[in-house]
């Protein structure tokens, strides 16, 4: 049984759309149908973040929305801002923001744009986060890491002291790129 094939399309736009299938929701982008984010991974990403989401927080890929929702209703969280590149993934999120339950009141700010040209932007208005969460990648191989390595000083200087980083971990990661990922954020 594959999503695609059996399961049912509710939110689409351009090249993106939302499958349905037993439960999950999935986000395929492309005629190959590129698999970026399911909603089931929401166990992962609660188990990575944890409570360390707090105050004013930057995220860089919006995919499903699975760790906006998750971070809007996190007790510390003040406000959210999400980088997305996609402007058909941003359309989709609105049209699911209606299945999903209630995010709260906390303030969702969504850029469109890549994190390329979003963070210099943000420097430039000397703007700073308490938390930045990096997933805009789908694993970590040579290019995830080459680009880590040039967007996390930005990252740095956009960040409050005593605030944190963090990238999404594949658990699939061979243990060459795992160990060059964890110093990234040391
Ligand atoms: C793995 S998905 C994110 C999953 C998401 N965290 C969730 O909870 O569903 C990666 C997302 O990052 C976006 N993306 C990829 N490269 C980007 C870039 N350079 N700048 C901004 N967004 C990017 C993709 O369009 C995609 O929506």
């Amino acid at each position: 049984m594959i999503y695609f094939e059996d399961g049912e399309i509710v939110a689409s736009s351009g090249d993106v759309n939302v499958y349905k299938y037993e439960g999950d929701l999935y986000l395929d982008i492309g005629p190959g149908h590129n698999l970026w984010a399911i909603s089931s991974e929401i166990k992962e990403y609660r188990h990575q973040l944890r409570k360390h989401p707090r105050g004013n927080c930057l995220e860089v890929g919006l995919g499903l929305g699975v760790v906006s929702n998750y971070m809007l209703i996190l007790p510390n969280v003040k406000s959210l801002t999400t980088i997305e590149k996609n402007k058909d993934v941003v359309e989709v999120y609105r049209q699911l923001l209606v299945l999903y339950e209630d995010p709260g009141n906390i303030h969702h700010d969504i850029i469109l744009g890549d994190v390329v040209d979003v963070f210099p932007r943000l420097l430039k208005v000397n703007k700073k986060f308490d938390f930045i969460f990096f997933d805009h990648y789908s694993l970590i191989d040579e290019d995830t890491l080459i680009n880590l390595h040039s967007l996390i000083p930005m990252a740095k200087r956009i960040l409050r002291d005593g605030g944190a980083i963090m990238g999404w971990f594949d658990p699939y990661t061979p243990s060459e790129f795992a160990n060059e990922f964890y110093t990234l954020f040391k």
